[in-house]
């Protein structure tokens, strides 16, 4: 592995970068990214969380067991249905 594949890997680690879709009157998307911190063994509803809590106040879905049993969380993700509690 070459000094900058390394760097490469190191900075894709650091970091995660989520899109969400957003609806901003009828009929008209919005695509926002979010950058986000990363942490080993973090999963997607983390991040969410994460971006609803310090970046964007108004993104909204549901959770709440956050381990995978209740599937509140249900969602579609890049067009397939995923509980985001249980998705690293
Ligand atoms: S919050 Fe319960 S399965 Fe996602």
């Amino acid at each position: 592995m070459t000094e900058q594949s390394k760097h490469e890997v190191k900075f894709k680690r650091s970091s995660l970068k989520f899109s969400a879709t957003t609806l901003k009157r009828i009929r008209q998307r919005i695509c926002r990214i979010f950058t986000v911190p990363f942490r080993e063994g973090m999963t997607i509803l983390d991040g969410l969380l994460y971006i609803k809590e310090n970046l964007d106040a108004s993104l909204s879905f549901r959770t709440s067991c956050r381990m995978g049993i209740c599937g509140s969380c249900g969602m579609l993700i890049n067009d397939y249905p995923i509980l985001p509690a249980i998705r690293r």
